[in-house]
């Protein structure tokens, strides 16, 4: 089964989006496994967003995680990278549709609410540099088996 990490960024949890993000991922049915909330230092933020060090955007963007708690969260579910993808919208608000996540909380790409890994190889990557296995909790929702099989 593929995971996810997924943040809530700064933005997200200053404006009391918490409970709306959240809700959106388990009433689409997704499996919760791991939820925190923390500080990112420089040095973690630095590497979640390394493919990005040569862009000119890097600077204010570890500069915006780093500025305030973010939510992070391990989700659970078949296909779950490219449907948290869809549920968040493209990375530019102003470009997002209605229903999406960026596309009804957001108005700006530097505070676009959420973050979702953009692959399944590079959710192992995140998850490992967010959550010790120890985090990490195997637990059965009731009522799964009417989500998928
Ligand atoms: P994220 O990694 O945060 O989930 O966002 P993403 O995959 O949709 O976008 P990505 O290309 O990975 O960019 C990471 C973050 O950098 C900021 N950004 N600013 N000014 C710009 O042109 C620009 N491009 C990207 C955004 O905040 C984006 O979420
Ligand atoms: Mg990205």
């Amino acid at each position: 089964m593929e995971r996810t990490l997924v943040l809530i960024k700064p933005d997200g949890v200053q404006r009391g989006m918490v409970g709306e993000v959240v809700g959106r991922f388990e009433r689409r049915g997704l499996h919760l496994v791991g939820l925190k909330l923390m500080v990112v230092e420089r040095g973690l933020a630095e590497r979640h967003y390394a493919e990005h060090r040569e862009r000119p955007f890097f600077e204010a963007v570890i500069d915006f995680i780093s500025s305030s708690p973010v939510v992070a969260m391990v989700w659970e579910g078949p296909n779950v990278v490219s449907l948290v993808r869809s549920m968040m919208g493209p990375t530019n608000p102003a470009l997002a549709a209605p229903g999406t996540i960026r596309g009804d909380l957001g108005v700006d790409i530097g505070q676009n609410v959420v973050h979702g890994s953009d692959s399944p190889a590079r959710a192992d990557e995140e998850i490992a540099l967010f959550f010790g296995p120890e985090e990490l909790v195997s637990w059965e929702r009731a009522g799964s088996a009417w989500i998928y099989p």
